[in-house]
């Protein structure tokens, strides 16, 4: 029971260490990831891992939950404070596992199987679980999707023929790969139209609203599902915040309906980050994230880089590789995530809107500043890291350039250290 992880096995540990090394000599530009603080890592690897407390604080089905009880109040509280919005009341479930299973106990508490959901088309930017066929959202219920216009924003024209067509019971805003502000306000105006309830899915967007540099859905929208792992930099999980009157289905649609024992090391370091992210500290982190990918987004496009909607008003950018006039026409997402890897710069391939080639192929890559950001690297860095996937992305094949940039890459990393102690 005491041997420390290297003494009990080393196998793992050396993977671990490994990981470590490549997170801090890597350019972390995934728009999804993130580098959580110590403290938040001291929270995920305690005991409260050990502890079993199905049910909600006070009203447990196991004895012994006095403690986990006042830390899943922490989050509960910190939460809301972080959320809520004058004169709309809401409740919050910090227990949901991830941002999938948060979605999930929505569509749980607001629809019956067969009911209409309208979301955002996957290849215009949606997530799985906003009604993908290939996720239980799309083959529970009747999926219908709405996408984003020839200018790249969310057609909201469409979003309302649609909805006046389907009639759907829940319309889900919110986005995995989308760059531009989303008009919560708008959505609402066609949910009431259409007497739809109404979600947005802010897992991306989390760190921006809480500190008010994104608009609030709240009170356009009934549900608010997020992740707590990427812009909030909190561990991998999610959350569920709604208006008050929606909590009972939504508390009894998390556990029993889709869990069992909530992860209490979680939600201590959900707890954590949501202390972090009250802090005037956060705010700024935030507003550097914003303005890195302006920053990063600009120089891309002035070295010829095709970006979907033309920039970016968040902390994400899409590179349109087949309309950009740099780009080899033939290079595909998948190629690109693959030459930018090599060069130590890490990038998800994604599908584009009108995408012609398959997802594990693609037209494009997402670029995101969150974690970059967390390193304390600036606008001048941005700048740099642009000309560098510039570079790679105008020249495949050339080994001496990769090997270049590879170098330049770890040496900038090295200059802006995380986790100095580890690894
Ligand atoms: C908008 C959105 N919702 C939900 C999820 C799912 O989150 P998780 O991977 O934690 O299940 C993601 C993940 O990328 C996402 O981007």
């Amino acid at each position: 029971m005491e041997a420390t992880l290297s003494q009990a096995d080393p196998a793992v540990y050396a993977t671990i260490q490994s990981e470590i090394t490549r997170q801090k000599d890597d350019l972390e530009l995934i728009a999804s990831e993130n580098y959580v603080s110590r403290a938040v890592m001291d929270a995920l690897g305690s005991p409260l891992t050990n502890k079993y407390a199905e049910g909600l604080p006070k009203r447990r089905y196991y004895g012994g939950c006095e403690f986990v009880d006042e830390v899943e109040n922490i989050a509960r509280r910190r939460a809301r404070e972080l959320f809520m919005v004058a004169g709309c009341d809401i409740g919050v479930n910090v227990q949901p596992h991830a941002g999938a299973q948060a979605n999930q106990a929505v569509y749980l508490a607001a629809l019956k199987p067969g009911d209409t959901l309208l979301g955002l088309d996957l290849s215009h930017g949606g997530h799985l679980t906003h009604g993908s066929p290939v996720n239980s959202s799309g083959k529970l219920y009747n999926a219908v999707h709405y996408q984003v216009g020839a200018d790249g924003r969310i057609d909201m024209d469409l979003v309302r023929r649609r909805a006046l067509e389907h009639r759907p019971k829940l319309i889900v805003t919110g986005a995995s790969a989308y760059p531009r502000i989303i008009d919560f306000e708008a959505f609402k105006v066609i949910a009431d139209e259409v007497g739809a309830l109404l979600m947005a899915d802010i897992a991306h967007i989390a760190g921006m609203v809480a500190t008010g540099l994104h608009p609030s859905p709240f009170p356009h929208c009934d549900f608010v599902t997020t992740t707590t792992h990427k812009t909030l930099r909190g561990p991998r999980g999610g959350m569920v915040m709604a208006k008050r009157e929606h909590m009972p289905s939504i508390n009894s649609a998390v556990f029993p309906g889709n869990q069992g024992g909530p992860l209490m090391h979680c939600i201590a370091a959900k707890a954590v980050a949501f202390g972090e992210a009250l802090r005037p500290e956060f705010k700024s982190y935030c507003q550097q994230v914003l303005d890195n990918a302006d920053a990063m987004a600009d120089r891309l496009m002035s070295r010829g880089f095709a970006l979907v909607s033309g920039g970016t008003d968040n902390h994400l950018m899409l590179i349109d590789l087949a309309s950009s006039a740099s780009a080899d026409a033939d290079l595909t997402g998948k190629q690109a995530e693959h030459i930018l890897g090599l060069a130590g710069i890490t990038v998800n391939k994604n599908t584009v809107p009108g995408e012609q080639r398959s997802p594990m192929v693609t037209s494009g890559i997402r670029v995101g500043t969150p974690a970059m950001t967390t390193r304390e690297m600036g606008v001048t860095e941005s700048v740099q890291i642009a000309d560098w996937i510039a570079d790679i992305l105008t020249s495949a094949g050339d080994d001496a350039l990769q090997v270049r940039v590879k170098a330049e890459v770890t040496g900038m990393c090295r200059r802006f250290p995380i986790y100095s102690d580890l690894g």
